[in-house]
């Protein structure tokens, strides 16, 4: 049963928004599956070609992983929680072969900023706050973002938002590149369905391939080099790929299938 989420499929985008408002969206554990699953969907989902993930509410993107969920756990407990999230939705998210967009519609701390991080990039509204607050709570952020922010900002900038436990806002963001764009937040959507809709026009064999090479030189062990060569092999073999330059060499826009 899904309860804690709602995802809505339109013009080739699915938009799935976290909706435990009231909560600020805090990510639990059922919600972390409810994510998982509708993740796996649209990524299957042949006429799915962008993913757009928010927040229900004009306050919060997700306000952290759910506080009142965890707060009894023990050592071996804590590390599961971690583990068990990094699989389902964290480094899944990551690894979908679908671009996935982070609307970030307010509040994005702890596991919600870490959510976003996940995500191939990010677009936040003009009221977003980002931090990671966990050794404010005693605890260190364990949904990746260790690891992400400190890629995507710098180590420096990453280790003083992590032992701040600060908020940044939404322009320091902009300026850290931890975000794409700021936007006021009745645009923030229509904003993200815009670069959708650029997306959209181009081969998603091509698109996958391109996440898994870009990821693979963030991953220890993997020879990014090595991936981009294999990966731009395997689209000479697609349909795409044909479609993609017969329609240039006969000066018409591609219909990508996909394939
Ligand atoms: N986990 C569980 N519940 C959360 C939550 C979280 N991470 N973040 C917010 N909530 C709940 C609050 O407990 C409150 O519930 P209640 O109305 O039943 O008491 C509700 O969401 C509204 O939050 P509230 O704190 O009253 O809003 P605020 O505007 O005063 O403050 C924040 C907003 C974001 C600053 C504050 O909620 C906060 O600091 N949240 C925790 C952030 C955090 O540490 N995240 C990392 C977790 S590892």
């Amino acid at each position: 049963m899904i309860f804690n989420i709602l995802s809505e499929f339109q013009g080739g985008i699915t938009t799935i928004t976290i909706n435990r408002p009231k909560k600020l969206n805090a990510l639990n554990i059922d919600t972390i599956k409810e994510l998982h699953k509708a993740f796996k969907a649209a990524d299957k989902d042949i006429e799915t070609r962008v993913i757009i993930i928010t927040g229900s509410g004009e306050k919060a993107f997700v306000a952290g992983a759910d506080i009142s969920e965890f707060s009894n756990f023990d050592v071996a407990k804590g590390a599961k929680l971690a583990e068990k999230g990094q699989e389902l939705l964290f480094n899944f998210v990551q690894d979908l072969s679908t671009p996935v967009i982070a609307a970030v519609n307010g509040f994005a701390l702890g596991g919600g900023l870490e959510l976003a991080m996940a995500c191939h990039f990010r677009v936040a509204s003009d009221n977003a706050k980002m931090g990671l607050p966990e050794v404010s709570l005693g605890v260190i952020p364990g949904y990746g973002g260790t690891q992400r922010l400190p890629q995507i900002v710098g180590k420096g900038r990453a280790m003083e938002m992590i032992m701040t436990a600060g908020m940044i806002n939404s322009e320091q963001a902009l300026s850290y590149g931890l975000v794409n764009y700021v936007v006021p937040q009745e645009e923030l959507l229509e904003f993200c369905v815009g670069i959708a809709n650029k997306i959209k026009k181009n081969s998603p064999k091509a698109i996958g391939e391109a996440i898994k090479s870009v990821n693979a030189g963030f991953k220890s062990g993997v020879n990014g080099y090595k991936k981009e060569i294999k990966g731009f092999g395997k689209c000479f073999g697609t349909e795409d790929f044909k479609e993609g330059t017969t329609a240039f060499l006969e000066k018409r826009k591609a219909e990508f299938t996909g394939k």
